[in-house]
């Protein structure tokens, strides 16, 4: 890239020469049965639909103009942010009618970019990284393509990518249970748009196992933005479970959430009986209801669920409009939209409940008594 067109400071009052692009096509096959529904950037999250907490950090970071790359089930999230301008956006869609993997949804929205720079943000990560600093580091280095590198405690889980003295990336490491460096791909890039011309068109093609390793081998100058900041990649029930009681108690940074946060986030029309317990960022959603003596710990309660009188939900997600019966213990488990759990039942350690699928009282439990 040239010249210093992305040096000013980030003020959201004046918006930079610079694209956001959004990867929302993915099917989020990890946190089936939620996503049979709905999209897994569109899952609430802390009350707003996940996505939102992103747009809203690209928007105080001062971009405004954003493409969303989708696929699966394209059309919610154009009902939910329409043009954008709710939140000072302008938003358009490109729509992949066969999934293109993340190179490939990159590639398909080159003709409506219209700056050399562009911000690519996988979907569905939660992160305080420091956006105009990534965008500094990118002109500074007249990089190609510059990725948002996290340190990690455990880099095992993940693909590592070490970079040299200069922070240019020297490997694309995949998964090792002895990896050369706590630096991981955070899942946020800025290309410069010649780069994405390169990227074979109407080919599926993924960014993190074929572009960036086709890069390095061409010579391409490859750079990393490193740093610690808090990071999670919602993929998967316990990450978003997680993600989302960080965010409500305020651990997880997200300009679209104001004032308070504590130890739980109760939305309009929910009614919690006395007696219950709502603590570890639990959420309850709209019209939701919490029976007398129920135990919410780092819960997600989507809108319109019940939890009846002294049931038990630890790190768990309950889908819109699911019941959960009386004394029922529901532990790391996904309960979808419309399931009916019977009164002492015990799902724990990773169950998922397909929608709208009944469990009769006392139909699964883990001890003998009942
Ligand atoms: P899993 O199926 O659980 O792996 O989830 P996923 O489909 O979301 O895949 P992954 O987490 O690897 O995707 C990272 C980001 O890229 C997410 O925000 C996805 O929505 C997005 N993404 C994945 N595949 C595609 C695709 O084919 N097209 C587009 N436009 N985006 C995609």
């Amino acid at each position: 890239m040239t010249g210093s067109e992305v040096s000013t400071p980030a003020d959201p009052a004046t918006p930079l020469p610079v694209q956001a692009v959004v990867l929302v096509g993915g099917q989020g096959t990890r946190l089936r049965p939620l996503t049979l529904s709905t999209p897994k950037p569109m899952l609430p999250t802390a009350g707003l639909p996940f996505l939102q907490h992103l747009l809203s950090r690209i928007r105080s970071a001062g971009i405004t103009d954003v493409i969303l790359s989708t696929s699966y089930k394209a059309s919610v999230f154009e009902e939910y942010f329409g043009d954008g301008s709710k939140l000072g956006l302008s938003i358009q869609y490109v729509t992949e009618s066969e999934p293109l993997g993340t190179g490939g949804g990159i590639r398909n929205v080159y003709d409506s970019i219209k700056h050399d720079t562009v911000m690519v943000f996988n979907g569905d990560v939660l992160s305080g990284c420091d956006l105009g600093a990534v965008l500094r580091t990118h002109e500074e280095n007249d990089a190609d393509v510059t990725l948002h590198l996290v340190r990690v405690g455990d880099p095992r889980a993940y693909g590592s990518v070490p970079t040299d003295d200069e922070g240019r990336v020297t490997a694309f490491i995949e998964k090792t249970q002895d990896p050369p460096t706590d630096q991981i791909n955070a899942g946020t890039y800025v290309f410069d748009k010649s780069i994405i011309e390169q990227i074979p068109a109407d080919t599926a093609v993924s960014v993190e196992r074929q572009v960036f390793p086709t890069l390095l081998r061409n010579g391409n100058r490859v750079y990393g933005y490193v740093d610690a900041t808090y990071w999670r990649d919602m993929g998967t029930p316990e990450d978003f479970v997680r993600g989302s009681a960080d965010l409500v108690r305020g651990i997880a940074p997200s300009p679209a959430l104001s004032g308070h946060r504590g130890e739980s986030l109760v939305h309009e029309g929910a009614g919690v009986a006395p007696g219950a317990l709502l603590i570890g960022g639990t959420v309850v959603g709209r019209g939701a209801e919490i029976g007398a003596r129920a135990r919410l710990d780092g819960a997600v309660v989507f809108d319109g669920a019940v939890i009846e009188a002294g049931a038990v939900v630890e790190r768990s997600i309950v889908g819109f409009g699911a019941r959960i019966g009386p004394r029922a213990l529901i532990r790391d488990g996904v309960i979808a939209d419309g399931a009916d759990i019977g009164a002492r039942c015990e799902l724990l350690r990773g169950a998922r409940v397909w929608p709208g699928v009944e469990i009769p009282d006392g139909g699964i439990r883990y001890s003998t008594d009942v």
